[in-house]
């Protein structure tokens, strides 16, 4: 079999986290249910070739006989084989591994991987009216580098507006904040520099930070928002080359950032000088109703900031437009990396964009009316189904931040798929795992899907507390 990868002993030990059950005597029993609830939560893709026996004996701490045992129970299921001389590789079991024979896609499954929400209604009236423009601009040659003027002019008005003075000359347009963040980090970053992070934090900024070879040096947040104190110690002590945040309902707590902690923080960064990319992804998601706009990172910390936005949550994530606001200067910077990857961002989707941005801010309003009431569905369903789940209300953003009796969360999330729900656990949102207490469930979905997901996420968990109690008798976690 080719392998779809290789991963390090060290890596395996991380992603394993807790994997041995207290007091157990088992080990390794404990350490093949470990590494086949990685195989069936996808973070062990088949094809992927295993550390040798005796690195992961070390890196796990246990004896070469305990993992070599452990690797034949797993061959013994089909999930792994090996091979003498050339390794060990997962492998897709032969026939369904779930009794239910879900698969992604399946249309009973109920997708709480993704806190996404669909298009807001403008979408098309904006399309429309941006196709004129279109026409007119089909003359010219269509490279926008920097990003189309007239959405660069509105974007920047909007960063005055909110108390930060802006001009075009310090927007860049980008295909989503995501590629917003990869550029900075290519710009800012190189090979074994450190990146400070919030723990928990967006997923696929940790893989951005992984992706440029850097370290991700994570400052835990507590039940209250930003440990600052954190966050200035790490600044001090790991001299990192930049930091990464998200201070506007932030994914996944929904946290905010108040006036003074913009204040504190602002302060830290200059006096560490160290740059930081500003996630605004979540901006407009205020959900109160009354909605407080707070001044921009940048009305506090000038040019050290650079804002990552994006109009996938506010407007629609399928248009793949975002935008960076910079200095004038780190924005001719950042043009300079873009030439390397990329020439601009496609035209009628600027446009677009362009339009939504003048357009009736009823349809904003009602997406946040809407998503209030998901998310005030969401907390009842889950205080219905999973009462000794506890959670913070958010007051913005699109997730609850779900705190768990027992440290279960992969395991949860690998059962959940068997009563048809996808969920993220709360490891994938911190670089090394852990925060195995923690599940993020998104309310981006339509009301009666929040209500049914709970229902079987409860289902799910009690289906784990109950393999934890029999898992001795046969050593293999039952995925029903
Ligand atoms: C915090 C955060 N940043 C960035 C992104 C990606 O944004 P975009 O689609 O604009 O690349 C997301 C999307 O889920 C997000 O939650």
């Amino acid at each position: 079999m080719n392998a779809a990868g290789r991963v390090s002993a060290r890596r395996l030990a991380q992603l394993l986290g807790r994997w041995r059950r207290h007091g157990s005597r088992q080990g390794a029993v404990d350490l093949a249910a470990g590494i086949r609830l990685l195989v069936l939560d996808g973070r062990l893709p088949a094809g992927t070739a295993l550390p040798p026996e005796r690195e992961l004996a070390t890196a796990v701490d246990v004896s070469r006989t305990m993992v070599a045992a452990a690797l034949e129970r797993l061959r013994a299921d089909g999930l792994v084989v090996s091979r003498r001389g050339a390794g060990s590789w997962v492998a897709v079991p032969d026939g369904p591994v779930t009794d239910h024979g879900l698969t992604d896609g399946d249309p009973h499954v109920i997708d709480f991987a993704r806190a996404v929400p669909s298009a807001i209604p403008g979408i098309e009236a904006a399309a429309a009216a941006a196709l004129p423009r279109l026409v007119a601009e089909l003359g010219g040659h269509g490279y926008y580098e920097q990003g189309h003027p007239d959405l660069r002019e509105r974007l920047a008005r909007r960063y005055t507006e909110r108390g930060l003075p802006t001009g075009p000359d310090e927007i860049l347009v980008t295909n989503g904040a995501h590629h917003g963040l990869a550029m900075a980090l290519r710009l800012l970053v190189g090979p074994g520099d450190r990146v400070l992070i919030e723990q928990p934090t967006y997923p696929n900024a940790i893989e951005a930070v992984r992706a440029a070879h850097a370290l991700p040096v994570p400052v835990a947040m507590t039940d209250e928002g930003w440990d600052l104190e954190g966050v200035e110690a790490t600044l001090r002590q790991a001299a990192p080359r930049l930091a990464y945040l998200i201070i506007d309902f932030h994914n996944p707590t929904g946290h905010q950032l108040d006036v003074p902690g913009r204040e504190r923080l602002a302060a830290a960064l200059r006096r560490a000088r160290t740059p930081v990319v500003v996630d605004e992804t979540q901006l407009e998601l205020d959900l109160r109703a009354e909605p407080v706009a707070l001044p921009p990172l940048g009305a506090f910390a000038g040019d050290l900031v650079l804002a990552a936005g994006s109009a996938g949550k506010s407007h629609w994530g399928g248009l793949r437009i975002g935008w960076l606001r910079a200095s004038a200067e780190v924005v001719n910077r950042l043009l300079a990396v873009r030439r390397g990857l990329d020439l601009g961002s496609p035209v009628l989707e600027q446009l677009l964009f362009a339009e939504l941005l003048d357009a009736d801010p009823a349809d904003l309003v009602e997406r946040r009316r809407e998503l209030a009431r998901r998310r005030d569905a969401l907390a009842d369903a889950v205080r219905h189904w999973c009462p000794d789940w506890t959670f913070r209300v958010p007051d913005g953003g699109l997730s609850l931040w779900c705190r768990l009796p027992e440290p279960s969360g992969t395991r949860i999330a690998a059962v959940a798929q068997n009563f048809g729900v996808r969920v993220v656990p709360g490891s994938f949102f911190a670089p090394a795992g852990g925060l195995e207490r923690w599940l993020r469930l998104p309310y981006t979905l339509p009301v009666a899907d929040l209500a049914d997901a709970a229902h079987r996420l409860s289902l799910a968990a009690v289906s784990v507390a109950e393999t934890r109690a029999s898992i001795t008798d046969n050593g293999l976690i039952p995925v029903t």
